[in-house]
């Protein structure tokens, strides 16, 4: 059957011009002039798309959202906006709008736009096994893991771009793939990239490309992530750390839906939905003015925030044992059990590493571990692992304001370290060496240099 849409509009010329357009595109239409005359039509038949404007005689098209959000979940709306209200746009797609065409309209935007939600309206018949796809992947029982599972279900519905809060080693990237795997893009790519990594001279030929020539060491046209995300999805990891002079070019990619590569005169049309994350608060870094506010306010449509371990504990030993039968698979070893010793003392742990530092340790305990259990003895939990991950809890770490002694410091995280080896092993200095990685003898002259003994 023929895709149906619905138009809501009260200007002949648009209508015409929707018309025209979504007919090439060998899809059926059905207009309406005001909110009454929508409401009708949808009690009549199903629609895989529907596009409204933002003002009609008889009522707000954000009130139109609302109710499709409420009766016809299934349907995506998309918004029309007047040229540059960008305040609606972003309203209108919090509302629970699929996505939003601002006038004069580009064919091709809404051509692409068009197609998504055919796509969406398509894989919504197979949904259910991208569910339990889902399930397989983002690990966890506790209601605050179900609840972020059901956003992503309904995120992934939408065009909307989402910021991804959480602290480091939560799940973040995790969660921005599930989106993308379960939305109607999933065909494309889910590009993600680290913006702290790209040196700040370069962030602009990576983002958008470049023409032969613009700079020295341009010796070809290049390509930039948009246009390698083009119908798919972009993950700005660390979003925080983009310089201030990329924040402003960014801005205007995400709103004209186009990008204009390094030397280049011309725009090139990009249709790439947004998510980013950052384990720094972003409204802090715009109240120090260090992440400007109208790019915040559009990366920032929609916050998803991936909570700590520590709020959900109960899936502590679910991930454990997730996280054990790929290792052994990656290490190509037995499957070793854990004991209920070592489960509780990992659900006492506060984990501010989150999953990774859970990873971490037991990765670390599938080395040390002797026979076929991994017991309480083999883990070694410390408030510091994080910190040997460079992390949020590293930067607030408690570096004294005036001046630092790094090699006081260092010897305090050894004593601290080796302390608790030696605690763990009861003072077997053998096992407690072992796990620490190091010599017999190493650890006998730490201990004396350490005043340990
Ligand atoms: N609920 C979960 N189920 C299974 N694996 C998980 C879950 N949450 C996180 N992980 C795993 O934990 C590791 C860290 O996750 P991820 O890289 O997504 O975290 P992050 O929040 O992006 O961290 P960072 O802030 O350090 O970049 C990954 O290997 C990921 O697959
Ligand atoms: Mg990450």
């Amino acid at each position: 059957m023929r895709p149906q849409a619905l138009i809501i509009d009260d200007e002949p010329d648009i209508l015409d011009l929707l018309l025209m357009t979504l007919e090439t595109m060998g899809v059926d239409c059905r207009t309406a002039e005001n909110i009454a005359q929508a409401h009708k039509a949808l009690q009549e038949q199903v629609f895989d798309i529907c596009l409204t404007d933002m003002r009609l005689p008889d009522g707000d098209g954000i009130d139109l959202v609302k109710i499709m959000q409420r009766d016809y979940p299934q349907t995506p709306v998309a918004m029309i906006t007047a040229h540059g209200s960008m305040e609606l746009a972003v309203e209108a797609l919090k509302a629970g709008a699929f996505d939003f065409v601002s006038k004069p309209l580009k064919l091709k935007v809404l051509r692409d736009l068009v197609e998504t939600a055919i796509r969406l309206s398509k894989k919504t018949d197979n949904s259910l096994t991208e569910q339990t796809v889902a399930d397989k992947k983002l690990l966890g029982e506790t209601a605050a893991i179900r609840d972020v599972k059901n956003k992503i279900a309904k995120l992934a519905r939408s065009q909307a771009p989402v910021y991804i809060s959480g602290e480091s080693g939560t799940g973040k990237e995790l969660v921005a793939r599930l989106i993308h795997e379960q939305s109607a893009r999933s065909e494309a790519a889910f590009i993600p990239v680290n913006c702290g990594a790209i040196p700040a001279d370069l962030v602009e030929s990576e983002f958008f490309g470049h023409k032969k020539g613009s700079f020295t060491g341009a010796i070809a046209d290049k390509e930039g992530l948009f246009q390698a995300a083009n119908k798919g999805t972009l993950f700005l990891d660390e979003i925080a750390d983009l310089p201030l002079a990329i924040q402003v070019k960014l801005l205007r990619a995400i709103q004209e839906k186009a990008v204009r590569p390094v030397g280049g005169n011309e725009e090139i049309a990009v249709d790439v939905r947004i998510l980013c994350a950052t384990h720094n608060n972003l409204a802090e870094k715009v109240r120090q003015g260090q992440f400007r506010e109208d790019l915040y306010y559009r990366v920032n449509v929609i916050e998803l925030n991936v909570p700590p371990l520590r709020e959900r504990k109960e899936d502590i030993a679910i991930l454990a044992k997730h996280i054990i039968d790929q290792m052994a698979e990656r290490h190509q070893r037995e499957i070793p059990s854990i004991s209920d010793d070592a489960l509780t003392v990992l659900s006492q742990h506060s984990f501010p590493g989150n999953v990774r530092e859970l990873e971490n340790v037991l990765e670390r305990a599938m080395t040390w571990m002797e026979g076929d259990e991994i017991t309480a003895d083999d883990l070694v939990l410390t408030e510091t692992t994080v910190a040997s991950e460079g992390s949020a809890t590293m930067e607030e770490s408690k570096i004294p304001p005036s001046a630092i002694n790094l090699g006081g410091q260092l010897e305090d995280q050894e004593r601290l370290l080796i302390t608790q080896a030696l605690e763990s092993t009861r003072w077997n200095k053998t096992a407690a060496a072992k796990k620490l990685g190091i010599t017999f003898r190493a650890l006998r002259y730490k201990l004396k240099k350490l005043n340990l003994e």
